[in-house]
């Protein structure tokens, strides 16, 4: 594992990279959306700062949940820049992104538990649309399925 000595306080694209699990070329697409950012060196080469890793773990961990970039950024906009994040900012960013989260965690629920049931897309392919879902009646009162009608 690429372990980084608690000395270094400031890392290459490749160290970054190595220690976060994420391509270089990602770490390049994350700094053009604005959603972590480096210095340069003289030399012209990226220097990002340690806690540069935690914003790419939130980063990574929004984006596997569906989160969209923008909103990732936006919440991230919400960090001093000027220094390191202390626990009382994730704490904030935390709060904000709570209802947010709710809401994933409820359809990602909703898609587990419904996946077996009737869920009113139109399909009658279930043995249980016939009663569910009886010459799709659902068709008349919504576009989709169950699994989205009620989220909105
Ligand atoms: S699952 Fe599609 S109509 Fe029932």
């Amino acid at each position: 594992m690429p372990q980084i000595p608690e000395t270094v306080h400031e890392l290459t694209v490749g160290q970054l990279s190595a220690r976060s699990g994420a391509a270089v070329s990602a770490l390049h697409f994350y700094e053009s959306k604005g959603l972590i950012s480096s210095r340069r060196t003289t030399g012209n080469q990226r220097r990002y700062s340690r806690d540069t890793l935690r914003r790419v773990a939130f980063v990574r961990a929004a984006q596997r949940v569906g989160i969209p970039l923008a909103t990732i950024r936006d919440a991230l906009a919400e960090l001093p820049e000027e220094r390191t994040p202390t626990r009382e900012d994730w704490a904030g960013l935390s709060q904000k992104w709570r209802a947010e989260l709710d809401e994933r965690i409820r359809q990602l629920n909703r898609l587990r538990d419904h996946l077996t049931d009737c869920i009113g897309c139109g399909c009658l392919s279930l043995e249980n649309c016939v009663l569910s879902n009886p010459d799709d009646v659902f068709g008349e009162r919504l576009t989709g399925s169950r699994l989205l009608a009620e989220g909105r």
